[in-house]
């Protein structure tokens, strides 16, 4: 499998001038060069850098280089500049590009070069029994969890006002979303796959599922209490669950809203941090031993925990983080304890909601002891709307200048988040969903230039778990214009995150069985811990240090499908579809080489 990358000898920032084929020159910034092609996949891999000569004012000349497809290198022709312009940011005014010479500025040469990396992937098949580990299993999205994995298994079907439902997975993009594997027969035909059919990973229906809650309600009176599935089907679903009880947890009341002390009635007795981290960590294996299973995820579907300070000698790094859990410093959350015994006992660990488990101590302790870990936050309504938003807008080259959000919502989490602590949890979650997107497009805004982004939250709880959100983008368009887009979503909560908590917790199993290689590397490894490629599923993707976020939906789902892709060795989607857009002189070609390459193309066309 190969992966093509560019690299650019020199990062220094200059500019020069795409020559085009007719009248006119298009600016091209080296910069955005740099940007579209260093260390990073490149648009595709059939660019290679050329160098052109320019004259200049003073009668010397511009060199200057860029990218050209390279069927045009060996055909010795210039590229068309305009596609060019598209990434460019104008580093010259309009007028100077008009009058031409021009004064030369010191043009250091930049050579982008192509830089091949070849990777082997390799995948452990075997479909291992797996369990997950809810902590907040009590709660709206642990019940509806639960509730939805078992009533997919029971293939269960109910009446509504709206007539007979059947269980199903939708939402979730590994069991009700599908991939193009290519075209077939005469037409080359689309024929897409269902997404998890592509590798071989483990049936929803197949999770044995447990976990912690503070209260101690069981699995049915909570979903009673979450008031999210139709009330026939938790009927049906009654006798499933009412035999299923949380575990007691961890409960550090400081770190939550103090309006959810009144369902705390099942918790970990005794004050030593290390006792707690200890249970938990038995809890893992007793679970794991008494289901015969072969391994555990563990995820954090608990309320909305205020920031942890993050303090030297505290949480800096794995060996102080576990000095602080023995001498019990207040700053350990509960969240971070149940990251720490995760990783301490090879477990997978998700957090769904916004606080900083991760401390600079988690993470160092994941790489040490290579146990993956994802987070922070499940992306299920308003801003997965925002990152596809954003993201049409500022790849269509409109500019949103105001992003406005309101949410009401009257579940628990609501009530939770009606605490200025955990709100501000929320709110910096929701912060930077925009940033990379803006940080694309150097042509419409500034180094440093950002929208006004603005979130508000407000618990109203009548509207339960069918939570509004409300956003306002307002963007400069052509010649001053503005535009300004409103929209109303009405996110079912739960029903939106369940499929999130199984994609993420699939998804990162099987992220688990996949290794490559590179040339570089002695033997086969795993990814980097920190499971970047879950970003897709979560709001504030927490990725390996020094690794650019993406936030754009879309790009974030290419990264899963295509990574899949790379495993089983079909290439990259690149959405291309050249097989469509035969021109005249090859379809002739075709149609001259009838039988011979007639059948040679339906070869080739064949998947
Ligand atoms: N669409 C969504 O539902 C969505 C989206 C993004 C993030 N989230 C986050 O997911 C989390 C869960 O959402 P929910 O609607 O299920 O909330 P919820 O309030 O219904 O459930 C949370 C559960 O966690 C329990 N809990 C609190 N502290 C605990 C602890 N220390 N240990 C074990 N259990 C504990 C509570 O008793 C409760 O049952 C929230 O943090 C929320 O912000 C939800």
């Amino acid at each position: 499998m190969h992966i093509d990358s560019f690299e650019v000898d020199s990062p220094h920032v200059t500019y020069g001038y795409a020559p085009t084929r007719g009248i006119g020159r298009a600016p091209l910034s080296g910069a955005s060069l740099h940007k579209q092609c260093g260390g990073r996949a490149p648009p595709s891999p059939r660019f290679i850098v050329r160098c052109a000569q320019l004259p200049c004012a003073q009668g010397g000349v511009h060199r200057v280089h860029v990218p050209v497809p390279d069927h045009e290198r060996h055909q010795g022709r210039r590229q068309n500049g305009a596609q060019l312009a598209t990434n460019a940011r104008t580093a010259v005014s309009p007028a100077q590009q008009l009058s031409w010479p021009r004064p030369c500025p010191t043009v250091t040469p930049q050579v982008a070069r192509p830089k091949t990396t070849e990777y082997q992937f390799r995948t452990k098949r075997k479909v291992p029994k797996m369990g997950l580990m809810l902590v907040g299993w009590g709660g709206n999205n642990g019940s509806t969890t639960t509730a939805g994995i078992i009533a997919n298994k029971l293939k269960m079907e109910w009446e509504t006002k709206n007539g007979k439902k059947k269980a199903n997975y939708f939402g979730s993009v590994t069991q009700a979303s599908t991939s193009r594997l290519g075209g077939h027969g005469p037409h080359s035909a689309d024929v897409h796959v269902p997404f998890n059919k592509l590798l071989p990973m483990v049936d929803p229906n197949d999770i044995v599922i447990g976990g912690w809650d503070i209260s101690k309600a069981n699995l049915a009176d909570s979903m009673t209490r979450a008031k999210v599935l139709d009330i026939t089907l938790q009927q049906q679903l009654r006798p499933h669950m009412q035999h299923l009880t949380p575990l007691p947890s961890v409960y550090y009341p400081d770190f939550i809203a103090a309006n959810q002390e009144e369902r705390a009635d099942n918790i970990i007795l005794g004050e030593s941090k290390m006792a707690h981290l200890e249970q938990i960590r038995k809890d893992i294996r007793d679970f794991k031993a008494a289901n015969g299973l072969d391994t555990v995820v563990v995820l954090w579907t608990a309320n909305t925990e205020r920031f942890a300070s993050v303090q030297s000698g505290v949480n800096d790094t794995a060996a102080n983080l576990m000095a602080a859990i023995e001498c019990n410093e207040p700053e350990v959350a509960p969240s971070t304890i149940f990251a720490v015994a995760s990783i301490l006992e090879g477990s997978i660990y998700i957090n769904g909601s916004p606080q900083n488990t991760f401390v600079p101590g988690v993470i160092e302790m994941a790489e040490k002891h290579n146990v993956m870990i994802g987070g922070d936050d499940f992306k299920s309504g308003q801003t997965k709307m925002k990152s596809v938003m954003v993201d049409f807008l500022v790849s269509a080259g409109i500019k949103p200048t105001s992003i406005v959000s309101y949410n009401h919502l009257g579940n628990n989490d609501g009530k939770n988040l009606s605490a200025p602590q955990t709100f501000r949890s929320k709110e910096i979650s929701k912060s930077n969903v925009v940033d990379d997107m803006v940080g694309s497009n150097r042509i419409l805004y500034e180094k440093d230039e950002h929208p006004d982004h603005v979130v508000v939250i407000k618990y109203v709880p009548y509207v339960a778990d069918s939570k509004r959100a409300m956003d306002e983008y307002t963007s400069e368009i052509f010649m001053g214009g503005t535009n300004t887009i409103v929209m109303h979503n009405t996110c079912e909560d739960s029903l939106l995150a369940t499929p999130l908590i199984l994609d993420l917790a699939l998804l990162a199993e099987m992220t688990s069985r996949i290794e490559y290689k590179t040339a570089a590397m002695p033997s086969y490894s795993c990814f980097h811990p920190i499971m970047s490629i879950l970003s897709y599923l979560i709001k504030a993707p927490l990725v390996p240090p020094g690794t650019p976020i993406v936030n754009a939906l879309f790009k974030q789902r290419c990264c899963i499908e295509n990574i899949f892709r790379a495993c089983v060795g079909l290439p990259a989607e690149n959405s291309m579809l050249l097989e469509h857009k035969r021109g005249l002189v090859e379809k002739a070609a075709l149609s001259k080489g009838a039988g011979s390459s007639a059948s040679g193309a339906a070869k080739k066309q064949k998947l």
